[in-house]
Formats: C-alpha cells, sequence, structure tokens
C-alpha cells in the first residue's frame, strides 16, 4: 500500500483527482469504479472543473459503482443514482448508456446482482476502483463480518451505518435497511484501487486498517492483500498513525 498524506480535505481532492485524471489519460477507455458519501464529493467537483478547464474526455469511459439502496426508486433525491447524476454524470461527456449502478428496485434483486456481476466482468474488469470507507471499516457496503470472497449482493445494513448516512435523510427510519453492494471480492479485482479518507471521524478507521491483522470483522484489511492499492488520507484522519508507520507505509 502507499500512502500519500494530504494536508486537508482540499488537498485529499485534488491528489484524488489528478490520480484518477491521469488515469483517463493513460487509458481512454478506462473502466472506472465509483464511490458516493461526502469523502468523494470534493474529488468529482475537481474532475468536473477539470473537464471544464481542460475538456479530458469521458467518452470511452465506462463506470460502475459500488452500491445502490434497495427499494428506493432512482429518482429519489437519496439515490446514488441521483447522487453521481447530480455530482458528476450531467456535467461530463460520459455517454449515459457507460455508467452503471445496480438496481435496487428490481424484481429479483438475486438476479440482478448477478446481471450487475456479468456486465462488470464483460466490460474487461474495473481498471481503477475509488473507495471511501465507513467508520466501521466497511468498504462499498461490506459490513464487518462480510465474506472475503463476497461478489455483488445483498446486504442488511448495520445500525451504525444507518446511522452516519441518516444525514442525508428526514430522520433515521427513512434510511434504507438493504443495499445492493460490490463484494469485497469484486472489489479486489479491481486493477488498481484509490482510496480516499477525511476527517477525525475516520482516524479509528485508517488506523484498524494499518494496524490490526487481516480479518473479515474489519472489511477494509482486505485491502492489504492487494497489489496497487493507494490511499490518500488527509492529517485529522491520520491523527492516530505514528509518523514511522507513515513512513513505512510509503512504500
Ligand atoms: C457509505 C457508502 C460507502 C462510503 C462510506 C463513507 O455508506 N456506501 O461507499 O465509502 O459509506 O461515506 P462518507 O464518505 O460519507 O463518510
Amino acid at each position: 500500500m502507499k500512502l500519500i498524506q494530504a494536508k486537508n480535505y482540499e488537498d485529499m481532492s485534488e491528489k484524488a483527482a489528478a490520480y484518477i485524471i491521469k488515469q483517463v489519460h493513460s487509458k481512454s477507455n478506462s473502466v472506472l469504479g465509483l464511490a458516493t458519501g461526502g469523502t468523494v464529493i470534493g474529488t468529482y467537483n475537481r474532475l468536473v472543473e477539470d473537464y471544464k478547464q481542460s475538456n479530458t474526455s469521458y467518452s470511452n469511459v465506462h463506470t460502475f459503482n459500488l452500491d445502490e439502496y434497495v427499494a428506493m426508486p432512482r429518482s429519489d433525491q437519496n439515490s446514488y443514482h441521483t447522487y453521481m447524476d447530480k455530482q458528476l454524470f450531467r456535467h461530463i461527456n460520459l455517454p449515459e448508456d457507460q455508467s452503471f449502478l445496480p438496481d435496487g428496485m428490481a424484481n429479483d434483486l438475486q438476479e440482478e446482482c448477478q446481471r450487475y456481476e456479468r456486465l462488470i466482468k464483460d466490460s474487461g474488469g474495473i481498471d481503477l476502483q475509488l473507495l471511501g470507507i465507513g467508520q466501521n471499516g466497511h468498504i462499498g457496503f461490506n459490513e464487518p463480518g462480510a465474506s472475503f470472497d463476497s461478489v455483488t449482493h445483498i446486504v442488511n445494513l448495520t445500525e451504525s451505518t444507518r446511522k452516519a448516512n441518516a444525514r442525508y435523510f428526514e430522520s433515521i427510519d427513512k434510511v434504507p435497511t438493504q443495499a445492493i453492494t460490490m463484494g469485497i471480492a469484486t472489489i479486489m479485482k479491481s486493477k488498481k484501487i484509490l482510496l480516499l479518507v477525511s476527517g477525525e471521524s475516520k482516524a479509528e478507521a485508517i488506523s484498524r486498517l494499518i494496524n490490526e491483522p487481516i480479518h473479515n470483522n474489519n472489511p477494509s484489511s482486505v485491502l492489504k492483500n492487494h497489489p496497487d492499492v493507494t490511499i490518500i488520507a488527509d492529517e485529522d484522519a491520520l491523527s492516530l498513525i505514528k509518523r514511522e508507520q507513515k513512513e513505512v507505509l510509503s512504500l
């Protein structure tokens, strides 16, 4: 793993966008795995700025999002379809039929999971997967206890994840209880992974990822088994990591 230290959220977002833009410039038909949440918004804003200023083209790019809530219409303001459209898709030249998210409204959710997994495979696989991290170490919606062999599947969201996401909803009872998420094995098949971590609320999660052994009670720990992971974390997120460890990790 390579750890890049950023000063703050803006700096992290700047560095992350530069990393993604470099990927798209070096392979114009890149397959990007995308994430939602607060952490990645600044990165998307910068990708949009870059598109306006430098015309980086997404016309040959395909994107696959990590997850989507179950039983939430895609037009709902809290759906990840809406989030992606607002934060990124409508601002760049990515053709509509080249961006994919799981369909949490599908009649047959099991079949939808298989279809999504197949689509990723048929695209040639993800070149670069962008990830955030949950306070409990979840990646995508792979909650503690998730199998490292899991592919795209339906999950029951933990109370802590629903609480963390309640800030976007009127009240916690409105937060869905289930989601479709890429599995850990799906994520691990990506050629490169870029993990973004910002703020004190994630300090414990990143410290556990770095210091604890690989175990499925901390899903993010699996990333230590991947050959090409870059973590960009800001100073607040790294407040529990000792200086020597930062150096050891900067491979
Ligand atoms: C959400 C998403 C994850 C995201 C994480 C962190 O529930 N499913 O993909 O990485 O939780 O979110 P945030 O960036 O808002 O802290």
